[in-house]
């Protein structure tokens, strides 16, 4: 398989989105369907890939997530005229895979399948093709009574009895890179649709004698094309069940799979249970025995051992072994919260490290701190990070106690063991093992009630 490229065609508007966005740019979960295909091809074994670039070339490029090469194609004339523009790329030497950007479903596996049996016939070209209910639309796959390859016709230049063919070219080839810069030079666009067709390559191949077979892909899904709002939604929900099963068949309980969205490259460890209405996305790890959802997102994190996350958001962070978060907390990013931590209801933490046994309970902010093991946090207490213009650090250590309804003015630091005085406002070090109260002594106006009355 060496040397192998691939050339992913993604010029097209794609005007059945009605979008302000190029089509192969929507995303399916938490990934655009161009990074899935860029994705298959790179499995599949793909060393270089191009993608053909057109209709709003700058955000195509900006969105894709891998080092890949991108060629324009200025005037959308044809799958065939798309490969051409990719004739440098494509060169003379080994293999190269045809794709497209909206065929999201496509997999690493099925395009090896395809290269091995590519290989294994001596093939010029080997075409994907699959067997559907209803073909209108697509290019037909043209066999004599042998079943020998004979064409793939486009289905507006079928015949009659050709549009009776059930079976479809799915757009995605493997093709010997000299044969295909070759038999392109040969392209015109004489045809229904006066565009120049890819498919008609497969002619002047054949014409050499050479061998061009069609492949038959069993799993229809995967060469599922991405037109509209509501094939993105199909192919959502395929590939959302895909990820899911996966999973399940790995050991870990989702209570229901169909409200349950799970990025490709999240990885989940057995007996970890996810309630409904939870989305995991990104490259986030999630080990074993924990407790997830309902009602959560968690977005590029780690999540270790025996964790509890209920009904609350985490965003790049790290929470470790017998945590629990929630229900309704916010972790924002570069958050690292350690073992056996207790995150309560509607705490908020951001860009800070919890040290392992902290007991953050209830509504608190914890913004910029560095906060040591045992600490304890009473009830609403703000970290004032922020003074207008700065945001300053607050550390505070091991052992300490904070009163419920503190303020702790940044910079500032609370010592090991410290105490601070519920209500109070801190704005100066306090010493271990000290007392710091910052806030007026009460008084008590004898019967003034009675007076302003
Ligand atoms: C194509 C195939 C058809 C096949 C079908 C499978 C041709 C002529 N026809 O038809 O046999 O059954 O796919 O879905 O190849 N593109 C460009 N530049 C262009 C034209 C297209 O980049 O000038 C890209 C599009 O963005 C799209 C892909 O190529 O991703 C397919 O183009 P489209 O026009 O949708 O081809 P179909 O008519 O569906
Ligand atoms: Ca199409």
């Amino acid at each position: 398989m060496n040397g192998l490229k691939a050339v992913i065609l993604a010029a097209g508007a794609g005007t059945r989105m009605h979008s302000k966005l190029p089509k192969v740019v929507h995303k399916i979960l938490d990934k655009t369907m161009l990074d899935y295909v860029i994705e298959a091809a790179m499995e599949a074994g793909a060393e270089d890939i191009c993608v053909v670039v057109g209709h709003q070339s700058d955000i195509v490029k900006d969105e894709v997530s891998y080092d890949v090469q991108f060629v324009l194609q200025k005037e959308q004339l044809g799958t065939g005229h798309a490969v051409m523009m990719a004739k440098d790329f494509i060169g003379d030497e080994g293999n190269v895979l045809i794709l497209f950007g909206d065929t999201p479903l496509i997999t690493g596996d099925t395009l090896s399948k395809m290269v091995n049996y590519h290989i294994e016939h001596k093939n010029a070209v080997t075409l994907l093709s699959t067997i559907v209910d209803d073909p209108t639309g697509y290019g037909r796959i043209v066999r004599d009574e042998t079943h020998t390859f004979i064409r793939s016709v486009e289905h507006k230049d079928a015949s009659e009895k050709e549009k009776m063919i059930k079976e479809i070219n799915s757009g995605m080839y493997c093709f010997d890179a000299k044969h295909l810069n070759d038999s392109l030079k040969t392209l015109n666009n004489n045809n229904a649709q006066g565009e120049y067709y890819l498919p008609d390559t497969l002619k002047t191949i054949m014409a050499k004698q050479l061998n061009v077979n069609a492949m038959i892909c069993d799993i229809y899904e995967d060469i599922l094309g991405v037109n509209s709002r509501l094939q993105l939604y199909q192919a959502n929900q395929i590939m959302q069940k895909r990820i899911n099963y996966k999973h399940m068949e790995k050991g870990v309980t989702i209570i229901n799979p169909t409200n349950t969205y799970i990025s490709k490259d999240t990885k989940i460890s057995s007996d970890t249970i996810i309630y409904p209405n939870t989305y995991i996305e990104g490259k986030t790890e999630i080990k074993k025995n924990c407790i997830i959802g309902p009602n959560t997102r968690i977005i590029n994190s780690y999540i270790g051992d025996n964790v509890n996350i209920e009904s609350s958001t985490i965003l790049e962070s790290n929470i470790n072994n017998n945590t629990t978060v929630g229900p309704y907390a916010y972790i924002r990013p570069n958050s690292h919260i350690g073992e056996n931590v207790k995150i309560g209801d509607f705490v908020e933490i951001k860009n800070s490290t919890i040290g392992n046994n902290t007991k953050v309970s209830h509504l608190t902010y914890i913004g910029d701190a560095d906060v040591g093991s045992k600490v304890n946090f009473g009830c609403g207490t703000v970290i004032v990070n922020y003074d207008g213009v700065n945001k300053h650090r607050t550390v505070i250590k091991d052992n300490a106690f904070i009163g419920c309804n503190t303020n702790l003015v940044s910079p500032v630091t609370v010592e090991n063991s410290a105490y601070t005085a519920a209500g109070s406002t801190i704005t100066k070090d306090v010493p271990a093992y000290s007392l710091g109260i910052g806030r007026a002594r009460q008084i008590n106006k004898e019967k003034w009630v009675n007076k302003k009355r």
